[in-house]
């Protein structure tokens, strides 16, 4: 007999699962015992993809994407673009439980929260400002913003050269091969090498998220996605992550599933949906979430983001949950985690893969 809630997140999302679990053993409903746990990941100022303390935009202003899916209801919401309120996921559920609609963004989202009640704060902490101003200094040799190179060489020396002098901020090393590839798992911070928005070595850089999705003991589902999103992106960009049937989908009949990663590949194969609809057709969760994977692995033809021997030279990684609690995870890379949580237990557990770190240079 297996013990509720069955959770299954993204490798960030230890704490918010045994959070999640506490609160629906003491009877809060498990959507909002999820959303609760997320926010705990969301206050964390350490964690540089999800809430207070995540990677800025392009301007050094934080924006949050966030969405819930409620199975029994077949409802979700989401809001993206979110400035000033660290809980983005409760503030998709207040959209989803006071609203008939299903997607605010911006200064329209922004204004709900604060009608609400949520604290208007700024969301940039002195490290994720640093790591912001690191990412400006990398960008070019052609402005104002002094890389360490040219600080550390005498001030201005390179300033106004071409960029191929010895302190040129373009010719800085680039990062050498991570474990990861930018979705904000540990050692997966800088971009893969092949990557074209690799900026500079030490400059964080992620596509990070938290996911979860749950089975009470009712035998219903739900699920939440909440996300800093790309860092330094142009700013309005939303991710999958509050986009129904890409960062998430909850059907209660078949299963649930989510996503962290590249958010722009992930929307390109609707691949929450995707998922559930593989599982509908009778595939395991860690088979639906690899099929998923390939698809997106075939269909990635741009040489930008093409490695050198032809696999994405970036990651996704998939989690599901079915029906009948069974989880499974899978990644594009090998080398990433998940977490399941079984009643009062959790545990890290390695993800499926397509490529093998061996055999993908950069992996
Ligand atoms: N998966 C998060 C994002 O791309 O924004």
């Amino acid at each position: 007999m297996p013990a509720f809630p069955i959770l299954i997140s993204s490798w960030n999302g230890l704490p918010a699962l045994s959070r999640a679990a506490g609160l629906a053993a003491s009877g809060t409903p498990l959507l909002d015992a999820i959303v609760e746990g997320i926010g705990l990941v969301e206050d964390d100022p350490e964690e540089m993809s999800v809430g207070y303390g995540g990677l800025p935009n392009e301007d050094g202003i934080v924006e949050l994407d966030a969405a819930v899916m409620h199975g029994p209801l077949h409802r979700g919401a989401a809001i993206a673009a979110l400035r000033g309120v660290r809980r983005a996921a409760a503030v998709a559920l207040e959209v989803m439980r006071r609203t008939e609609h299903s997607l605010l963004v911006g200064e329209g989202a922004h204004r709900f929260a604060l009608a609400l009640g949520f604290k208007d704060e700024d969301l940039l902490t002195p490290r994720a400002r640093k790591a912001w101003l690191d990412w400006k200094a990398s960008l070019s040799d052609r402005d104002a913003w002094l890389s360490e190179n040219q600080a550390s060489s005498g001030f201005g020396q390179a300033l106004w050269a071409g960029s191929t002098g010895p302190n040129a901020k373009a010719d800085a090393p680039q990062s050498p091969a991570t474990t990861g590839h930018s979705d904000g798992h540990p050692g997966g911070q800088t971009p893969a090498p092949g990557d074209s928005r690799q900026h500079a070595p030490k400059v964080p850089f992620t596509f990070g998220t938290i996911h979860v999705s749950g089975l009470d003991a009712n035998g219903d589902l739900f699920s939440c996605t909440s996300t800093s999103g790309l860092s330094y992106k142009i700013a309005g960009r939303a991710g999958d992550s509050p986009i129904l049937g890409a960062g998430l989908y909850t059907d209660n009949g078949i299963g649930s599933a989510g996503a962290t990663g590249r958010g722009e590949a992930v929307m390109q194969v609707c691949g929450a949906h995707s998922i559930v609809s593989a599982m509908e057709d009778g595939l395991t969760p860690t088979g639906a979430c690899l099929k998923v994977l390939k698809k997106i692995a075939d269909r990635t033809r741009e040489k930008r983001l093409l490695a050198a021997d032809g696999r994405p030279n970036f990651n996704v990684t998939f989690y599901a949950i079915r029906k009948d609690g069974v989880t499974g995870a899978a990644s594009m890379h090998q080398g990433y985690e998940h977490v399941v949580q079984e009643g009062a237990s959790g545990q890290v557990r390695p993800c499926a893969y397509l490529f093998e770190k061996s055999k993908s240079p950069g992996c």
